[in-house]
């Protein structure tokens, strides 16, 4: 596919999702010939997704591990030649948003839902960078966006009891139409747990995978290399340097 049909021009975006462009893009150029790459979820890594499709019109070879079902299709349709993490357990680069950063490249993902599979391609990668606009950046996890929790819909209620327990409100997530109970890729469900503030992030991350029937929480804890970060003043890095 010509992805010049599915790229919007510059002017028909609104600010914000121009910033996530601009991250998204800008996090393209650390993909080399050769690389296997994580794909993540969500819609700032989608502009990664669709760069690298031009990169390989362009002649790059690359293959694409996605995190997720969207982005699977997004990958095929920008013409991403996809594997397996059976087949390719190690991943040299992998791309992915986040839905708050702190200056210690910590994370909370999965408002898209996708924080399983992101978090084992995370953990499989050799280097993660992460890609936002600023809005995303906060002083202490917990400031804006709850933490997703994935779990097995056998144990909704036990789980509600016990992540409660542990100082959150944990909400079960429906789907758009507010009808149906969401389900992940995974079949699972999500219950969103609102903490007042994280300010043992290790130790909650501990507790929150220790109870029983919770598959992964969307704490992302020293898995990040580098953070991308788009305002209008341009992108900048976390840390300055790739390490
Ligand atoms: C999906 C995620 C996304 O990366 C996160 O929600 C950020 O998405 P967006 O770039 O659309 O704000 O964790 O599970």
């Amino acid at each position: 596919m010509n992805n010049d049909n599915i790229i919007a021009g510059e002017d028909t975006l609104d600010p914000q999702t121009l910033l996530k462009k601009q991250a998204g893009e800008s996090a393209a150029e650390h993909v080399k010939d050769g690389m296997v790459v994580g794909l993540g979820t969500g819609s700032t890594v989608k502009w990664t997704i669709l760069k690298l499709g031009q990169m390989i019109e362009d002649g790059i070879k690359i293959i694409g591990i996605p995190t997720s079902v969207r982005s699977e299709v997004l990958a095929r349709e920008a013409g991403i030649p996809l594997s397996t993490l059976d087949a390719h357990p190690e991943i040299d680069l992998t791309i992915d948003g986040a839905d708050e950063v702190d200056a210690h490249l910590n994370l909370i993902k999965g408002l898209g839902g996708a924080l399983t599979r992101e978090k084992i391609v995370a953990a499989c990668s050799k280097k993660e960078i992460i890609v936002v606009d600023d809005s995303k950046l906060v002083d202490v996890l917990g400031t804006k966006a709850p933490v997703p929790v994935e779990i097995l819909p056998f144990a909704l209620e036990p789980c509600k009891i016990s992540l409660a327990k542990l100082g959150s409100e944990p909400v079960l997530r429906m789907n758009e139409n507010k009808k149906e109970v969401y389900k992940t890729d995974n079949d699972n469900y999500i219950l969103d747990c609102r903490f007042d503030s994280i300010t043992n992030p290790v130790e909650l991350e501990q507790r929150i995978n220790n109870t029983p029937g919770v598959v992964e929480n969307g704490l992302f804890l020293n898995l990040i290399d580098l953070v991308m970060i788009a305002s209008p003043d341009g992108v900048r890095t976390l840390p300055d340097q790739f390490s």
